[in-house]
């Protein structure tokens, strides 16, 4: 059974904090991993339940995962080195819509059948965006109907591809240059927006040879791949709660030490210092292509642009997972704040339209929902009352969030998927909070 916490405001935060390991950058050092020649040495990799799940893919593919410390090796076989005890192979991703979508690019040149499933959050998420360029390339996926999860993965040699993403998707985008390792010749994609670029910045450290412009990336098939020491900063979707928190809550000021500032990720500090947050880098330094610093938050009034503060377009795929938190800054925002064009919202862990308007409207506040987004003008006055998270690790850790904002207790139901991005989230709330703010029911 999943605990539900008890969040009491309001409050403010004080501290400073190293939040988990980047969960896309774990995600892809792994997978990378275990194809290159030889043993990698990983620190900083995330703890969270999602990257755990593709350790144990990776595991069951018969590759070596050992800890030494806290270091994690991975010993890399090859582009062709995996091998599973049974076939097919069944693995389970878990919630992780990244292992799911990028693993299946590594699968479906391999020369042997795989079964990848989830759970019924991730068995409801589109597949056909993979489906699409894998079937493309070569490979047999069956999916169930409606191009869902459980995917059979029937591996076959693949052909390079020039493949146009219908979405702006950095799953995709690394899903098929995965596969494109495994194919001769040169494999484009292009997509509608630019999306996160860790898997271009980290094929280049593994020695593969990629050429990356904003909207397009091509990288050349069946590389030596070398392995790696590879350390991973922390993750800036993570951060985001607190960067929100000490920017709304009163008389609140931290430090998030050691955090992945890649452009591709951060316009969300952006638009929260346009709104006029307090936010500051020191230590800004560069490891492995990727930017990070520390984050300095301090809180400040907000307020949002003359007419409103509308984001739309291309800004979208930057900000897609701090949307959540974003609705809880907007409450307490002098203004309006909009959100369009992310209909991708609603397939992610849960409908994100619904469940960030359900949890709003449950501490007293008020919303409106588009199809493709929402508006919300504040500043709000919320009040403690009961959220539902439908299993989705961001939506309880805003509205923890929004918790310690609210007058009162606000109780988040099913509080412990926050461990699929950020184990410990509550530990370290009620680190910065103070104990009497979080409790468990
Ligand atoms: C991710 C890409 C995004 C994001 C997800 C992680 C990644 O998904 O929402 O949390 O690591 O590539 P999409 O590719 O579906 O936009």
């Amino acid at each position: 059974m999943s605990r539900s916490m008890k969040v009491k405001g309001p409050a403010r935060i004080c501290g400073s904090l190293k939040v988990p390991g980047d969960k896309s950058i774990s995600h892809r050092v792994a997978m990378l991993a275990s194809v290159a020649n030889g043993p990698s040495r990983l620190t900083g990799f995330a703890s969270s339940a999602d990257c755990q799940a593709t350790l144990d893919c990776i595991r069951k593919l018969g590759i070596t995962v050992e800890e030494d410390h806290s270091a994690l090796v991975i010993h890399g076989n090859g582009l062709f080195g995996y091998r599973p005890a049974a076939q097919p192979v069944r693995l389970d991703a878990g919630n992780s819509g990244s292992t799911i979508r990028m693993l299946s690019g590594l699968l479906a040149g391999q020369p042997f059948a795989s079964e990848i499933s989830g759970d019924a959050s991730l068995r409801r998420r589109p597949m056909a965006r993979i489906i699409e360029p894998l079937g493309l390339m070569g490979a047999r996926i069956e999916a169930t109907a409606g191009n869902l999860a459980p995917l059979t993965i029937y591996g076959h040699k693949l052909r390079s591809i020039d493949y146009t993403s219908p979405v702006a998707s950095a799953q995709v985008k690394t899903c098929v240059l995965l596969a494109g390792l495994l194919a001769e010749g040169r494999s484009v994609v292009s997509e509608p927006a630019p999306s996160r670029n860790h898997t271009e910045l980290m094929l280049r450290e593994f020695g593969a040879r990629v050429d990356a412009s904003s909207l397009s990336v091509s990288l050349e098939g069946l590389p030596e791949l070398r392995p790696v020491d590879y350390h991973v900063p922390g993750d800036v979707s993570s951060a985001a709660f607190f960067i929100a928190a000490a920017s709304i809550l009163p008389d609140s000021q931290v430090v998030l030490r050691d955090v992945n500032l890649n452009p591709s990720r951060t316009a969300f500090i952006d638009v929260l210092k346009e709104l006029g947050a307090s936010i500051q880098i020191q230590n800004p330094r560069e490891q492995h292509g990727e930017l990070l610093g520390d984050i300095v938050v301090s809180r400040s009034q907000l307020r949002s642009a003359g007419l409103g503060t509308r984001l739309s377009g291309a800004i979208i795929p930057n900000i897609i997972d701090e949307i959540p938190i974003l609705a809880v800054v907007a409450t307490q925002v002098e203004g309006r704040v909009e959100v369009r064009d992310a209909r991708e919202l609603r397939i992610k862990e849960s409908d994100r339209i619904r469940t960030v308007a359900n949890g709003i409207k449950s501490l007293g506040g008020e919303i409106e929902e588009f199809d493709d987004g929402f508006a919300i003008t504040g500043h709000q006055r919320l009040t403690g009352g009961r959220v539902e998270t439908a299993g989705d690790h961001r939506i309880a850790m805003a509205f923890a969030i929004a918790g310690l904002v609210a007058e009162g207790t606000t109780e988040i139901v099913d509080a412990d998927c926050a461990s699929v991005s950020f184990p410990g989230f509550y530990e370290s709330l009620a680190a910065l909070a103070g104990p009497e703010t979080v409790a468990q029911t």
